[in-house]
């Protein structure tokens, strides 16, 4: 049996145990700094697997040891946003949640591959990267699939077309800058562009909905107003850990720390990677329009302000 940790056993993480056991991927840890909350859950979690006749250990605590030598560790630690506020503002204090999950890490599981859910999420990937120091290959932030989800529920409703003849791609950082792909966006294999030329689709519209996509969380957290969205993180991070689990070697938007790829050295940010059982794989190098370039140019420079607020915070 594999072993999968969950730091953080708030509204993520408890979506991710769920679906995990469900799917029975591994036997599960759950951690959470609340005495007493992953336990609980993982009791309750353990006697619904009895109704579904499924054999996994699931076990919680307050004590982050317990994650030694994982085969793969997803973090959701740290506060979500209230309404009015950006990714941003969570900075200082979810860098410091992730110095002392990363110390952890570094400890008892420095071998794991690392999924980080917890925002301003290309900022806490770096930092991690950066305290842990785990191999670039072996950690990444969940950011591009959930984007992309968001991006093509919009256009199934306004295209009336199914959602699973949508193909789509949003890169750069995960905040109001990402940058969705419409050159590369097909509606089963159909060019969006050309695809809205031949149904007269008013390409107005096309442009609400990347609005929308880049504003997506916030519409969930106004709505919710004491907590952020949670199933569609949930099952976007699964997707990467079981394209790890499985050597599915998926092509996904993910947040990677780049080495040169895309001339940016030293930055982690929303680009297309395979993930296979080493890890990242490899990078996918896309040829942007010059328009979708300098926006991924733009979304990248967000990006670096973020990072160089948690250099500082790292001395
Ligand atoms: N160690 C362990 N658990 C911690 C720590 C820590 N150092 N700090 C906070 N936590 C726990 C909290 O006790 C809480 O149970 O993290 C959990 C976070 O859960 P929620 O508040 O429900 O947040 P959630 O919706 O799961 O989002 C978590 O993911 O998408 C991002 O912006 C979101 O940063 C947020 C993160």
């Amino acid at each position: 049996m594999k072993k999968i940790s969950l730091i953080g056993a708030g509204n993520i993480g408890t979506i991710l145990a769920y679906d995990i056991s469900r799917k029975n991927l591994g036997d599960i840890v759950l951690i959470d700094k609340v005495d007493g909350l992953a336990e609980g859950k993982c009791l309750d979690l353990s006697q619904s697997l009895a109704v579904d006749e499924i054999d996994l250990s699931i076990k919680g605590s307050t004590d982050i040891s317990n994650i030694k030598d994982s085969d793969a560790i997803i973090i959701t630690a740290g506060i979500p946003r209230k309404p009015g506020m950006s990714r941003d503002d969570l900075i200082e204090t979810n860098f410091k949640v992730m110095e002392s999950i990363g110390e952890a890490i570094k400890k008892y599981s420095p071998k794991s591959f690392v999924i980080c859910v917890t925002n301003p999420l290309d900022a806490m990937v770096w930092s991690l990267k950066k305290i842990t120091g785990l191999k670039k290959n072996m950690i990444l932030g969940m950011a591009g699939i959930l984007d992309s989800a968001r991006f093509k529920f919009f256009l199934s409703k306004l295209l009336n077309i199914s959602i699973s003849n949508i193909d789509t791609m949003v890169l750069g950082g995960h905040g109001d800058t990402m940058v969705p792909l419409l050159d590369y966006t097909t509606i089963s294999g159909i060019p969006l562009n050309e695809y809205i030329k031949s149904n007269n689709i008013n390409e107005k519209e096309i442009k609400k909905i990347v609005e929308r996509t880049r504003k997506g969380g916030g519409e969930i957290v106004s709505l919710m107003k004491n907590s952020s969205a949670f199933f569609s993180p949930a099952v976007s991070a699964i997707e990467m850990l079981e394209s790890f689990l499985k050597n599915q070697r998926k092509i996904l938007p993910c947040s990677a720390y780049l080495d040169g790829e895309y001339n940016i050295k030293g930055l982690c940010v929303g680009v297309p990677v395979c993930i296979g059982s080493n890890g990242i794989e490899n990078i996918i190098e896309l040829n942007l329009t010059k328009n979708e370039e300098s926006q991924f140019k733009k979304s990248v420079l967000a990006v670096d302000e973020l990072i160089k607020k948690c250099k500082k915070l790292l001395v």
